[in-house]
């Protein structure tokens, strides 16, 4: 990655030249480790792993880890090492996500369980699995019982969001606590893992990793409205994903509490999952000018407001600017 184009990576702005430079190794670093963790003997599953690998994303977990590690004594080894077992993880529930959710595209390019089959991918996340445990134990027990645990929880959101909300239950409520297990428990620890590894003091560390927590919150719902509003050319995904898996997201719940024709039309195509394409892209129509999308972006400004005072307890620095600059990205991804 050259540093002309590195002012802007995974959202984060880097104004600061000092900052970039080190972030820029920090990730050049995670980057070369990720490399040498997904070689195998068997050279069909280094294929597999690299599919993704290189397929690109924006490494916003591991920028955010190294980011977190500003707040201590900056890019140590254990840093660069603790983000790339968070980049690890992130890659391994992403192969098993596609099979889960039948998804043909990830990342601009075809998905694992598309280009091979289903098995493939699942062992490929497996392995991914594997070689990032192998990776964290360097890193401790302490290290090890964290991701453990965040790992229990992100598999529990997925798991919750399988069964749906239990009868009479409000589905916003399930929805939120299904967005923080999946998608924010990983983005708390990639924050946490930055603060311990550095070094930084226990306010500190709290106070990432409840950042972490509420921006994953963030994360998950601006990638909800970008699977109904923006094109798979933006995205690397295939829009309507959610909808042919049957999963309601906050726009579509606002959307179906809505009042009027539009709003009976959603509640009707959206009683169960949809398959024909021309009934989602009938949705998707519908969501994309309904009231439910408007109020799911405001939920999502509000979710960035509560991550910016997370950040008031640390201290006035390049890091910290990024850090809200972070914030701003997320609520303009979805523009
Ligand atoms: C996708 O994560 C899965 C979610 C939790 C929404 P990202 O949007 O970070 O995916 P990549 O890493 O950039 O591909
Ligand atoms: C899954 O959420 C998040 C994970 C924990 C992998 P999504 O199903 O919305 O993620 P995408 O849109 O496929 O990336
Ligand atoms: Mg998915
Ligand atoms: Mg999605």
């Amino acid at each position: 990655m050259k540093p002309s184009s590195f002012d802007r990576v995974a959202g984060v702005e880097l104004a600061d030249p000092a900052l970039r430079d080190e972030l820029e190794r920090g990730l050049a670093e995670v980057e070369a480790l990720l490399h040498r963790e997904v070689q195998s003997e068997f050279q069909f599953l280094t294929e597999t792993s690299l599919h993704l690998v290189d397929a690109g994303g924006k490494r916003f977990r591991p920028m955010f880890t190294l980011l977190a590690g500003q707040f201590g004594s900056g890019g140590s080894q254990d840093v660069v090492r603790a983000a790339a077992v968070v980049e690890l993880i992130h890659l391994a529930t992403l192969y098993h996500d596609d099979v889960m959710d039948e998804a043909t595209m990830r990342r601009g390019a075809v998905s694992a369980n598309a280009r091979w089959d289903n098995t493939v991918a699942i062992l490929t996340g497996d392995f991914l699995f594997a070689h990032a445990s192998r990776l964290v134990a360097d890193l401790g027990p302490e290290a090890v019982r964290i991701i453990a645990t965040t790992f229990a929880e992100l598999v529990t959101g997925q798991m919750r969001e399988t069964l749906g909300p239990r009868h009479g239950a409000d589905p916003v409520e399930h929805y939120l606590a299904v967005v923080a297990e999946k998608t924010g428990s990983l983005i708390a620890t990639a924050g946490r893992y930055g603060a311990m590894f550095s070094g930084a003091g226990q306010p500190q560390t709290n106070a990432l990793r409840r950042f972490g927590d509420v921006i994953g919150t963030a994360f998950q719902i601006s990638d909800d409205i970008i699977d109904i509003a923006s094109p798979a050319a933006e995205s690397g995904k295939t829009p309507g994903t959610d909808l042919r898996e049957g999963v309601k997201t906050l726009p579509m719940l606002y959307a179906l509490a809505d009042r009027g024709p539009a709003a009976e039309r959603l509640t009707e195509l959206l009683s169960e999952p949809l398959t024909d394409d021309a009934l989602v892209a009938e949705a998707l129509d519908l969501l994309r000018t309904s009231g439910g999308l408007e109020r799911g972006m405001r939920n999502l400004h509000s979710y960035a407001e509560m991550a910016r005072a997370e950040l008031a307890v640390l201290p006035d620095c390049p890091a910290r600017e990024a850090l809200s600059s972070l914030t701003d990205y997320l609520v303009a991804r979805t523009g």
